[in-house]
């Protein structure tokens, strides 16, 4: 597995190589979630590479960007382990060499949930995604259905720029207690992780209630608030049923919907989501 920093090197990968590529994307700290991920993109290209840069772009000034876990050798032995060609690990300045100053703004997607809580946090995703298609040209690239709100970014930034890319969507990875696997779970203390599965409990009340029948969008967010507001140490930051694709908030759920929220356990903040209807 070669070990990549320069842009000129994974260029020199990308010309040395035959056929498919599948590009994982990640910010290191690696999890069965990401390993997921990349087992898909080995099964479905001749080619797989993944990047590993925690992008201080998509990090607001109060954010966690220097807490944020990295763990690159054990990273580099995992995605070797699962047979990865190449993995690119930039420094910041191999990715925003002095003098950078295009930036990718996705408008109306981004603009409300976790784009209006941290700004700028999208414009670094799209900013990054898009350099990291251009230097691989992959095939498909492979995101997780967590960052829902990243993957509808990314789905419109693709096709409005016309990048010649599948996306490919893989399911969220849970904890056997269904906690959606993240790197921020690390920063819980043990009540914190006892109590962090109400956010899946929550939207899997709010899809029994879909599931029953219900498709008026503000009873189904009222159970989103009910459920977390059960456990003590979850303080509900928001609550989302909205158009999986547009992201715009529903009255009433007629297609596929996104329910979404995000909650704060002591100092670190979760999101997860599940998809109602549609196909
Ligand atoms: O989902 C992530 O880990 C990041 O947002 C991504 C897509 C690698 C861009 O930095």
């Amino acid at each position: 597995m070669k070990v990549l920093t320069a842009v000129s090197d994974v260029r020199a990968f990308r010309a040395s190589r035959e056929g498919s590529l599948g590009l994982v994307p990640t910010m290191g700290a690696l999890h069965a979630g990401h390993l997921s991920l990349v087992a898909r993109a080995r099964r479905e290209n001749v080619n797989v590479a993944a990047s590993i840069f925690v992008n201080p772009a998509q990090f607001g000034p109060a954010e966690d960007f220097a807490a944020y876990p990295r763990a690159l050798d054990a990273d580099l032995g995992l995605l070797a382990s699962l047979g990865v060609d190449a993995v690119w690990a930039p420094s910041p300045g191999d990715v925003y060499p002095p003098g950078f100053q295009t930036w990718i703004t996705v408008d109306d997607v981004s603009a409300p949930l976790e784009g209006a809580r941290r700004p700028g946090h999208f414009r670094g995703v799209a900013t990054v995604v898009a350099k990291l298609l251009n230097v691989f040209q992959p095939a498909r690239a492979y995101f997780g259905q967590k960052d829902a709100q990243q993957v509808a970014v990314i789905r419109r930034m693709v096709q409005d720029l016309s990048i010649p890319v599948d996306i490919v969507v893989c399911p969220t990875a849970r904890e056997k207690d269904g906690l959606a696997l993240s790197s921020r779970n690390a920063y819980l203390g043990p009540d914190e992780r006892r109590a962090a599965p109400v956010l899946h409990r929550a939207l899997e009340a709010a899809r029994a209630a879909f599931d029953s029948g219900e498709r008026d969008a503000g009873r189904l967010r009222a159970i989103l608030t009910e459920t977390l507001a059960g456990e003590p140490l979850v303080r509900e930051d928001y609550v989302s049923v909205a158009d999986a694709s547009t992201l715009a908030e529903l009255e009433r759920v007629e297609g596929a919907a996104l329910a979404s929220l995000a909650a704060r356990l002591g100092k670190t903040r979760l999101i997860d989501n599940v998809v109602l209807g549609g196909t």
